[in-house]
């Protein structure tokens, strides 16, 4: 028998409703903050990531579906959606054109990553991104657009909250940092003593208890922050604080993914598990210009959805359409015939086999049904179909031409 492979789920039955529950709750809300749908290919150039994501992150040093086409390029799977809608927002020129350009997305991204409960390799986000905005009133729109989808599937969470700052203070507060840890490298795990040189902010959200405790003194990037970055982070507070959503600040929140710059956020559930990041965001004023494109201020976020399915609380499923069966063999061909008519407006399932009015009754209540429409021999012979309804338990008789 051959199975799915480690760490890719099918997702059916009760899981799709979830799914695409969540996908039609998120889209809506997306729209309603004038955000517009975006397709990305799921297969890229590797430099694409190489170039956003960061050589040293864990995320294209260790985790890239990667391998040589065909054609000898160099591709690989994508591992997250941003760098997909940065090339796309700049090979369409929208760098150029100006003005405010707002995408959203949902679909599968790919990490080669150990599996374990909420860990997938393969996933799916659900994604915004917004481009040309450069006031921190953007972020703090993000942020509340997150809350307000989790806030629609009725999920708890926390947020975090953090400013890595920008080219003005990050460069002189990552030579503090490297000072700092290069006087305790003898202490410190062999992964951290890597980062010194590849990496050195992500030293901050190291898993190892040994090195936390003793970054515990390390200099905060939120009190080396410029002028600027500063008050920025202060603005966003104050709009979350007005908007009455709670924030928790994590100096630490660095993000796995090498492109941020001032607001780095992530909402976070205690009820998943150890994998509890259900959202990730920030601002990544850099990027577009990174990739070659005309400087752009841009943020955005991400939501991991199998994480997301987990906690979603679905509104009570209500009976709906049409079940219709028949009493005789005879009857059957009117039943498909009726069938495919009521399709036309209605869910309508129908059963092939002929069976007696309980085993009807039994089979429309399984699908959910709201009506349970059946032609016995007396309907038959006189054109008419019995119809129940199973939520207000009712029934009557109508002319077959009328159904
Ligand atoms: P990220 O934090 O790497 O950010 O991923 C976003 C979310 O995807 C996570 O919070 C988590 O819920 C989910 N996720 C990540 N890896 C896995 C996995 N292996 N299995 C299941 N779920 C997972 C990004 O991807 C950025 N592109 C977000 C962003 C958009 N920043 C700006 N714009």
């Amino acid at each position: 028998m051959i199975n799915s492979l480690r760490g890719m789920n099918d997702i059916m039955s009760e899981d799709y409703e979830r799914f695409t529950y969540f996908i039609n709750t998120a889209t809506k809300i997306a729209q309603n903050y004038g955000f517009h749908f975006i397709e990305t290919p799921l297969l890229e150039e590797t430099a694409l990531f190489k170039r956003s994501v960061g050589e040293s992150s864990d995320i294209v040093g260790k985790e890239m579906y990667q391998f040589i086409d065909k054609g000898e390029n160099d591709v690989c799977l994508r591992p997250e959606g941003t760098a997909g809608v940065v090339r796309a927002f700049i090979q369409r020129k929208l760098d150029r054109a100006g003005g405010l350009h707002r995408f959203f997305y949902h679909g599968a991204m790919f990490r080669y990553e150990r599996p374990q409960k909420g860990r997938l390799r393969q996933f799916h986000q659900f994604g915004v991104e917004s481009f040309g905005e450069a006031s921190v009133y953007e972020d703090a729109t993000m942020i509340m657009m997150v809350a307000d989808i989790l806030d629609a599937c009725g999920i708890g969470y926390r947020l975090q909250l953090n400013s890595l700052g920008d080219h003005n203070c990050m460069p002189q507060y990552r030579e503090n940092l490297v000072g700092y840890v290069k006087n305790i490298a003898d202490q410190v795990c062999t992964d951290c003593v890597r980062r010194i040189d590849t990496n050195p902010i992500r030293v901050l959200d190291c898993k190892n208890e040994n090195c936390q405790s003793l970054y515990k003194d390390a200099p905060k990037l939120i009190d080396n922050l410029c002028g600027e970055c500063d008050e920025d982070f202060a603005t966003l507070q104050k709009i979350l604080d007005d908007a009455g959503i709670k924030y928790e600040i994590d100096t630490n929140l660095v993000r796995g993914l090498d492109y941020y710059s001032k607001t780095a956020f992530e909402f976070v559930s205690d009820n998943i598990g150890s994998q509890s990041a259900i959202a990730g965001g920030g601002r990544y004023d850099k990027l577009v210009e990174f990739l070659d494109g005309r400087a752009t201020p841009a943020v955005g976020f991400a939501m991991g959805i199998e994480r997301l399915m987990e906690l979603i609380v679905m509104p009570e499923t209500k009976r709906e359409g049409y079940y219709i069966g028949a009493m005789d063999e005879e009857a059957l061909p009117l039943v498909i015939q009726l069938a495919q008519k009521k399709r036309k407006t209605d869910k309508t399932t129908l059963d092939y086999k002929a069976k007696n009015l309980k085993n009807h009754l039994k089979a429309a209540d399984k699908m959910n049904a709201k009506y349970c429409c059946i032609i016995g021999e007396d309907e038959l012979r006189s054109e008419t179909i019995w119809i129940k309804d199973l939520e207000n338990k009712t029934d009557e008789k109508i002319a077959s031409v009328d159904f």
